[in-house]
């Protein structure tokens, strides 16, 4: 409480908008504290009162002002080719801005697989060039946060540990959080008894699927995919992808958009 507020600029490159979506839904800590009491959000698309010129302008204010001390969370990434023409921020290639926005940054969040990874809209042939964010700034400790979206509650979590402790918290190979990103969503899954015993759904909305069996055999990449889903959930553990009855695609995972996720069975 007596500490000020740790400035964070958010920027949006080539994404959906849905982590931020997300975020704002985040319970424990409530977004609405993080944003209010916790963190001084500088600049954020979605949720800033200012637009255009203005938001612009406060923009360069606080870099200026908090030069080397604040956090840069980056929701999207940048598309490369043609110089970058595929997605204008403020009049220019949103990489510029990425770049230019990174240079005084303490740390750079990688929100969602957008960022972290790329995700569907790097989808092969990948004709814009989408290219995550590690890639483009490579002189800055990055946490890379995946999913599509991240689960709330990890994206409020991980600002608060790092403005509670003054460091990133301790990442696994590839550069996530281990504390939620340390298990597959198959460790946790309250279908997994079924797996163990043979039980699984054959075909959608058959009699094993309305008896809420494993989704295996209906492609599910839970054994695959490293997150928190069947642990924390979705809208303060109402449900996740599993539990509304579709297998989960992985979508934490790198390349998971090429790699048969979508309604391929095994
Ligand atoms: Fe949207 Fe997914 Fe990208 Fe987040 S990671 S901006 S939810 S497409
Ligand atoms: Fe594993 Fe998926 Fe079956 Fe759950 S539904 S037990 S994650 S294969
Ligand atoms: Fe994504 Fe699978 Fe969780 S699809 S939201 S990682 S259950």
């Amino acid at each position: 409480e007596t500490k000020p507020r740790t400035p964070v600029i958010w920027v949006n490159g080539l994404e959906c908008t849905c982590c931020s979506e997300s975020f704002i839904r985040g319970a424990h800590p409530l977004a609405k504290d993080v944003v209010l009491s916790m963190i001084s959000l500088d600049y954020q698309h979605v949720l800033m009162a200012a637009a255009g010129h203005a938001a612009e302008a406060a923009l360069e204010e606080s870099i200026e002002k908090y030069k080397g001390n604040y956090i840069l969370a980056v929701e999207g990434n940048p598309p490369l080719n043609e110089d970058g023409m595929f997605c204008i921020s403020a009049g220019k290639p949103f990489v510029e801005k990425l770049r230019h926005v990174a240079k005084d940054a303490k740390a750079v969040i990688s929100w969602g697989a957008c960022a972290s990874y790329g995700c569907v809209q790097a989808a092969a042939p990948n004709p814009t060039q989408a290219t995550p964010v590690h890639k483009v700034i490579t002189d800055k400790p990055i946490i890379k946060v995946p999913g599509c979206p991240p689960i709330a509650e990890v994206m409020t979590s991980v600002i608060t540990y790092m403005l509670t402790f003054d460091r990133l918290p301790e990442l696994d190979r590839q550069g996530r959080p281990a504390m939620f990103y340390g298990q597959r969503i198959h460790d946790k899954c309250y279908r997994r008894a079924h797996f163990d015993a043979g039980q699984f759904v054959e075909s959608w909305d058959d009699d094993n699927a309305r008896k809420g069996y494993c989704l295996y055999k209906m492609g599910c990449k839970g054994p695959t995919t490293y997150n928190a889903c069947s642990t924390i959930g979705f809208n303060e553990g109402v449900s996740f992808p599993i539990q509304s009855g579709h297998g989960c695609i992985g979508c934490s995972e790198d390349g998971f958009w090429d790699q048969g996720s979508f309604y391929n069975r095994v």
